[in-house]
């Protein structure tokens, strides 16, 4: 029997996870200091969170969630996204009680059954941040060109940021009665999904990507919102000017999940991975806390996908500091030179060097041109001879010079 990875999934192996970690170093550089900090929550939560959080009439939660029952019969499902887990974790530890605004910071697996493409993944990786407990304009500003700024550190090239606002709960209502007007007498020609839509959520809609040409005349949402809504998003792009940040609005921006009030934006690429051109999104989301059971809390967030980045990454062959050379390469010539590379290797080790020595029992030339794959700086090596004398030779990889030394002092000839 062949074994193979689940449809959607990818292996990630040695050379690509040296990629991963640099952008996850940069992602944990740029979140110390915009002064937020990691917070990691199970990968599974009752099914109930995401229904509630994520919302009943989204995709996510009506055909894409990786659902099963536990052993005590009780509904799970692997997190399709990060914010609710976060939400009902700052909920449940009564993060509400500190005093700060908590921002909080994830990079970690998400879980979606979709149709996999380039770029489109059953098991895919966000880093995320949220912000929860202020309805300031700054806020929602900074998260904006957080995720900016984190495409300049890891040097993609071509992105910006689209975004809108969806209103408060009123404008949206206001904004709902006015799109049914404009939607209902098309009804009969949508696609089964929009049909459906029309009656859960009218403003996925727009979403559609079968029927998307025909709402160009739809009304905008921007002329539905009321003062406070208006007046935030205006305060919004103020700040985000304030910043030097650019942006433009799409009045048509609406995110495929249910829980966002007021601010919404996403994050494109000029490039394209296949027909994706979304590499991230968020927005805020002021009902969301309640809703999970927790008081009255604002709170505003994005998340990336780590897959997308790397696809285009690679594609602009950006320079990726990802090389991992070794200190020192050991090789032994003869059965008494071996156990005495067996404990210099791991004296070396101790010490702080990263070193490594042939186990495969290869002769001398062999084991030379491990050495030079594994990029290594010196090679140390010992033959019977050298051990009597209590030498041993330190070749520079570099220069090629080789030197003697007493076995006693290889570690500081190598400093
Ligand atoms: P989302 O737009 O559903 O938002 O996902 C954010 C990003 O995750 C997408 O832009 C994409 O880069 C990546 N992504 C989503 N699905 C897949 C997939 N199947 N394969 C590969 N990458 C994918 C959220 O998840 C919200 N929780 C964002 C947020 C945080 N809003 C407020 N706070």
């Amino acid at each position: 029997m062949d074994f193979q990875k689940p449809k959607g999934t990818l292996d990630f192996l040695p050379g690509t996870v040296e990629k991963w970690q640099y952008v996850e170093r940069k992602a944990h550089d740029l979140a110390r200091r915009f002064n937020y900090r990691e917070v990691r929550t199970p990968i599974f939560e009752y099914t109930q969170l995401f229904q509630r959080g994520v919302g009943e009439t989204t995709d996510i939660v009506q055909k894409e969630m990786f659902s099963f029952q536990d052993m005590g019969g009780r509904n799970m499902t692997l997190r399709p996204e990060g914010t609710a887990g976060v939400v009902r974790a700052y909920v449940e530890n009564k993060l509400f009680g500190e005093p700060d605004v908590s921002k909080l910071f994830y990079i970690g697996p998400m879980f979606r059954q979709e149709r996999p493409q380039a770029g489109r993944y059953r098991q895919f990786h966000q880093f995320g941040i949220e912000a929860i407990g202020s309805v300031e304009p700054a806020i929602d500003a900074e998260v904006i060109a957080f995720g900016l700024q984190f495409f300049e550190d890891i040097g993609l090239k071509g992105t910006s940021v689209e975004i809108n606002s969806v209103g408060n709960t009123a404008s949206r209502e206001a904004y709902n009665e006015r799109l049914l007007a404009f939607l209902n007498p098309m009804r009969d020609s949508l696609c089964k999904d929009c049909q459906n839509r029309i009656d859960r959520n009218p403003l996925r809609v727009l979403d559609c990507k079968v029927d998307h040409d025909k709402f160009a005349d739809a009304p905008s949402i921007l002329d539905s919102l009321d003062e406070e809504s208006l007046t935030h998003f205006e305060a919004v792009q103020r700040n985000l000017t304030a910043m030097g940040v650019a942006y433009t609005i799409n009045p048509r921006l609406v995110r495929g999940l249910d829980y966002y009030t007021l601010t919404a934006f996403e994050f494109k690429t000029q490039s394209g991975i296949g027909a994706i051109d979304t590499i991230g999104g968020g927005g805020r989301y002021n009902k969301l806390v309640a809703e999970v059971g927790g008081p009255d809390q604002p709170g505003i967030g994005m998340a990336i996908g780590m897959e997308r980045l790397q696809l285009l990454l690679a594609d602009q062959q950006t320079e990726i500091d990802d090389k991992r050379p070794l200190d020192v390469y050991l090789i032994a010539l003869g059965e008494k030179a071996s156990a005495e590379i067996t404990k210099q290797l791991h004296a070396l080790r101790k010490l702080g060097f990263s070193a490594e020595r042939d186990y495969l029992d290869r002769k001398m030339k062999a084991q030379m041109k491990s050495a030079d794959r594994l990029e290594a700086r010196y090679t140390v090596i010992l033959g019977d001879d050298e051990l009597e004398r209590g030498e041993i030779a330190v070749k520079s990889m570099e220069t090629r010079e080789q030197v003697t030394v007493k076995l006693e002092d290889l570690a500081s000839a190598l400093k």
